[in-house]
């Protein structure tokens, strides 16, 4: 069984970096690249939604040079992923709150135009979770609704998100050790599955995700009936 929706927490860049006598941005940069691999990866396998927890509302502590080099990698990495896109017939869309100010202008104008030039397409999903906090995607959901005069409904939440198009997540995987979600798609992930793994998400590969994937499909999925 292949999961419709995965989403990831790329976690563990930094700790990659630090243990080869790098810095933090190293870490990222090949992050990235292992992203744009696990996107080859998904779509040889038939997965047409996934979604990345590229940047939270908490990064912003982080400090400036690390989040500057993080917009700058946002940008280059939607230039360099647009042809390839474009030939896959992939659509790119972005979770969290690109409008902000502090969102580098760069970063904002190439993901805009990425996703204005992909944005018919129609054989599956790479969305980007970007200055992203599910707590606050669901307020921002609520309030969306309430201005267009609708009630508060789940269907109306579900309705009003970053991304509404999204189906549901099957599958959450998160790398480094770490056992927790991290304010990520708490709406989309109420009955995914949850898979965490001690590998850095640099080193994260094909037989990796092989693993997550087959673990998912020997999972028994109830949703909550028996
Ligand atoms: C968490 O690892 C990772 C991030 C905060 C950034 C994830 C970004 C990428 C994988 C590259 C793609 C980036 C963009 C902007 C599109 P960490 O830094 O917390 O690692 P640590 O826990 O080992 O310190």
């Amino acid at each position: 069984m292949i999961p419709r929706h995965v989403a990831f927490i790329m976690d563990g860049n930094g700790r990659w970096a630090k243990s080869r006598g790098l810095p933090r941005h190293a870490g990222h940069k090949k992050g990235a690249d292992v992203l744009e691999k696990v996107c080859d990866r998904l779509d040889v396998l038939g997965v047409k939604y996934a979604s990345f927890y590229a940047f939270s509302t908490e990064n912003w502590s982080r400090p400036d040079d690390e989040v500057k080099k993080l917009m700058a990698l946002l940008r280059s990495m939607v230039k360099k992923a647009l042809p390839k896109l474009i030939e896959r017939q992939v659509k790119l869309t972005v979770s969290g709150d690109l409008f902000s100010d502090k969102v580098s202008k760069a970063g904002r104008e190439a993901t805009l135009d990425a996703i204005e030039k992909t944005k018919d397409l129609k054989n599956g999903t790479v969305n980007i979770c970007f200055n992203y906090g599910a707590k606050s995607e669901i307020v921002h959901a609520a309030n969306l609704a309430l201005e267009k005069g609708l009630p508060i409904t789940e269907e109306t939440i579900s309705q009003n998100l970053w991304v509404p198009e999204l189906p549901e997540v099957d599958l959450v995987i998160r790398t480094s050790g770490e056992q927790r979600l991290s304010n990520f798609m708490l709406w989309q992930s109420a009955y995914a599955e949850i898979y965490f793994t001690d590998c850095l998400w640099p080193d994260f590969g094909d037989d990796e995700l092989d693993a997550a994937i087959n673990w998912f499909s020997e999972r028994k999925r109830r949703f909550g009936g028996l």
